[in-house]
């Protein structure tokens, strides 16, 4: 089983927006997926339909290291995907985390109970510095960070992300190797000059380091995004041809590329996502 975070100390980059997406994609790949909803902010959890509702969610998970699947996995109306909503509207998880001696540790000791059943947890984090992100990402084997091509969001990745990833470096005194990170553009609009400035400059900056990329699939930014979400639906449903007026890929082979570029071993797989697609 892969698992991959999605983060960013930044809100309103995209993350859910990816989570939902690449998850459903994935799912309908026939791929068996497993989501889950770290943000105290049940957005993820809400995007989809559910077709069965289990009684207990992440709380119980973190909280009380309740594994079973009856009791904590939901199951999403996208055959293959399940999720584990988000439930801890009171945001107490951050606080019994951080007094808990295993605190950082404990959704990592927990994922064996989840590896049989699965080809990958994604989780959707809180955009914002805490310890159940910093938990997410030890748990994790590929940090995934949307970022939006703005000058604020590359300084606050500076500022947030890298910083964050930095300072859990000394867990590799415990054996515990923090991911690598990936760099998803998000929200693009290519015919801007100064956002293919700033792409540029974010590649150059990251061209020498061996645990950060840039990654080469780019998310424009889109209302189908908007429509997909509200339709409940991953927008490579809903999306899978190009417009004739856009010569830019459609949906389809935006979230195929994206999925392809982290998970190359599911290659063949993730090309037969389509078959899901809505035809014209
Ligand atoms: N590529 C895109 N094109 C158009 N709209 C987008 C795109 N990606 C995200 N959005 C929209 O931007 C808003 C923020 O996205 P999203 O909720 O995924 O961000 P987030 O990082 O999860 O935010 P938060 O930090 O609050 O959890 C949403 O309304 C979403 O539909
Ligand atoms: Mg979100």
């Amino acid at each position: 089983m892969r698992v991959v975070s999605v983060v960013s100390t930044k809100g309103g980059v995209g993350k859910t927006t990816v989570a939902a997406n690449l998850g459903g994609l994935l799912a309908d790949a026939g791929l068996r997926v497993l989501l889950l909803d770290l943000d105290s902010q049940p957005t993820l959890s809400s995007y989809y339909a559910l077709s069965r509702k289990a009684v207990a969610g992440a709380y119980e998970l973190i909280a009380l290291n309740l594994t079973e699947p009856e009791q904590i996995i939901s199951e999403t109306v996208i055959a293959g995907l399940d999720l584990i909503i988000s439930n801890d509207d009171q945001g107490q998880l951050d606080a019994l985390l951080l007094h808990a001696p295993d605190g950082r540790l404990r959704l990592r000791n927990l994922l064996d109970k989840f590896r049989p059943g699965y080809d990958l947890l994604l989780i959707d984090t809180q955009g914002a510095r805490s310890v159940l992100l910093e938990m997410a990402i030890l748990a994790s084997d590929l940090a995934l960070s949307p970022i939006t091509p703005e000058m604020l969001a590359a300084r606050e990745l500076r500022r947030g992300t890298l910083k964050l990833l930095s300072e859990l470096e000394p867990f590799r005194h415990l054996g515990i190797t923090p991911p690598p990170l990936r760099l998803l553009l998000n929200q693009v609009n290519s015919i801007r000059v100064d956002t293919r400035m700033i792409i540029r400059g974010l590649r150059e900056t990251f061209a020498g380091a061996t645990n950060i990329l840039v990654l080469d699939t780019v998310i424009p930014d889109r209302v189908a995004y908007l429509n997909a979400a509200s339709l409940g639906l991953p927008i490579h449903r809903i999306e899978a041809h190009r417009s004739r007026e856009r010569r830019s890929p459609s949906a389809l082979e935006t979230m195929q590329a994206l999925a392809i570029e982290l998970f190359p071993e599911w290659g063949e797989a993730i090309s037969t996502a389509s078959k899901y697609a809505k035809v014209r």
